[in-house]
């Protein structure tokens, strides 16, 4: 059985991790390969919700491995607190879940940084989640970050640690006047979390090469999305890691040719938050009820999140860039009882016609969107079970958005709870 994969195609917060959740019962691994705790993974089962920054979704079904591999930023009392809160809650994970030593870890002076940055008044201001992503990335890529093995061997980790916080503090001090942060209290902290993390440490990436090479079929499981993603998203408004199935190697320790099966999943409409280009954002009263109807609010900082229809352009990228083999198409419902929905079909920018998304940032921030608009439909779908069972313009508006992009759908989701999905072999 390949592995698969399940990533986000817009700017993240597509409901990816209810697909996860649903479909992880054909799964033996579950991989979370990259970001960190800037992720919010909701996901609501038997009526309970479980919201998940850094543990793979998977973890709430029992008898599957879940996995935070080396490509991940770790806030390891982040991470604590999401085991220790569900063991409080009655489900146990340690036994299932293994972390990698080769992760770096998200240290509390890399959060301070994040918040100096963003708070500063020259320079570009991201609208991070603020959870110290990227300046846990630029230490990793700068040679000097600390990894989960580092954390768990005390003389590493003080030379290392006094190393870093020295360049840090001078950053707090001199360029962001700023407190300094006092090594005895950092490391003392880190001391207690590598203790505590001890146990959980593994070589993740052997690990799941064996599980690949024993035919367990290992689900890889992407955090934000691929228009966040620092290569190929709109750059610099991204996020610290390659956020979509083009990170999967690297963030495992696995063979390109394993990931099998890509699943891309994408909104019925699409939301952004942060700041950043987006071309089919939409202002007035469709915005507002796609949020509220939505709960477009961040699952991390809780900000609104700003709405706008699907857009083809983008998505078709997304899944010429991944090769995504099928659409998890989300939150149909929100759209019930829109008089009209609507798809960006294509971009103007300076006076010309864009079927294609522009890569190059500063060009999509001058474009504005073109817009094809369908018929709408008031019946609710959240009872479904069938495709057969949806509106007539519901299958439209989902046939227009698999026709353009080339892809088929695979997953439709049309309410939050598991029940209400449909999947194309039980269509
Ligand atoms: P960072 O990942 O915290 O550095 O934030 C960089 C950008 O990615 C900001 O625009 C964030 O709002 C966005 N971002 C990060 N994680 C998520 C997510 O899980 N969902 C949606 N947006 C995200």
């Amino acid at each position: 059985m390949p592995a698969t994969s399940v990533i986000g195609v817009q700017w993240g917060d597509e409901g990816k991790g209810k697909i996860i959740d649903l479909i992880t019962d054909r799964a033996d691994v579950v991989v979370r390969f990259q970001g960190g705790a800037n992720a919010g993974h909701t996901v609501i089962v038997g009526g309970e919700k479980f919201v998940f920054h850094l543990l793979p979704s998977g973890v709430l079904h029992e008898g599957k491995l879940n996995v935070i591999a080396n490509g991940v930023v770790v806030d390891p009392g982040q991470l604590l607190g999401e085991v220790e809160g569900l063991e409080s809650r009655g489900r146990e994970i340690r036994s299932r879940l293994a972390v990698s030593g080769a992760a770096h870890c998200v240290m509390p002076y890399h959060k301070r940084l994040d918040e100096y940055r963003e708070g500063r008044k020259a320079g570009v201001k991201i609208g991070t989640t603020g959870r110290g992503i990227g300046p846990a990335y630029s230490d990793k890529a700068n040679r000097s970050g600390i990894r989960v093995w580092d954390l768990i061997d005390e003389d590493r980790l003080e030379a290392k640690l006094h190393a870093n916080l020295d360049e840090k503090n001078k950053l707090f001090t001199r360029v962001f006047d700023g407190e300094p942060m006092r090594f005895d209290e950092v490391f003392e902290q880190a001391r207690v979390w590598g203790a505590r993390l001890a146990p959980l440490v593994r070589e993740t990436g052997k690990l799941l090469r064996e599980a690949l090479a024993a035919e367990k079929h290992v689900f890889f499981e992407g955090a934000q999305g691929l228009m966040l993603d620092i290569d190929h998203g709109t750059y610099p408004f991204v996020t610290s890691s390659n956020s979509d199935s083009l990170g999967i190697a690297a963030g495992a320790g696995v063979p390109p040719r394993a990931i099998g099966h890509q699943i891309g999943v994408a909104k019925a409409y699409c939301t952004r938050v942060g700041a950043g280009p987006f071309p089919s954002e939409l202002d007035g009263e469709v915005a507002d009820r796609l949020r509220e109807g939505g709960s477009e609010f961040g699952a991390t900082t809780g900000r609104p999140r700003r709405c706008g229809w699907f857009d083809v352009p983008a998505a078709r990228y997304a899944a010429a860039l991944c090769g995504l083999d099928g659409l998890a198409i989300t939150k149909l419902d929100v759209m019930t009882g829109l008089p009209e929905v609507g798809l960006v079909t294509g971009y103007r920018i300076d006076g010309e016609l864009y079927e294609d998304y522009p890569v190059d940032t500063p060009m999509l921030e001058r474009s504005e969107p073109v817009v094809t608009m369908f018929p709408g439909w008031t019946e609710d779908v959240t009872g479904a079970t069938r495709y057969q069972d949806l509106p007539q313009n519901c299958r439209a508006f989902v046939a227009e958005i698999t026709s353009r992009l080339g892809v088929p759908w695979e997953i439709l989701s049309i309410g939050p709870a598991r029940e209400s999905t449909i999947l194309r072999e039980t269509a």
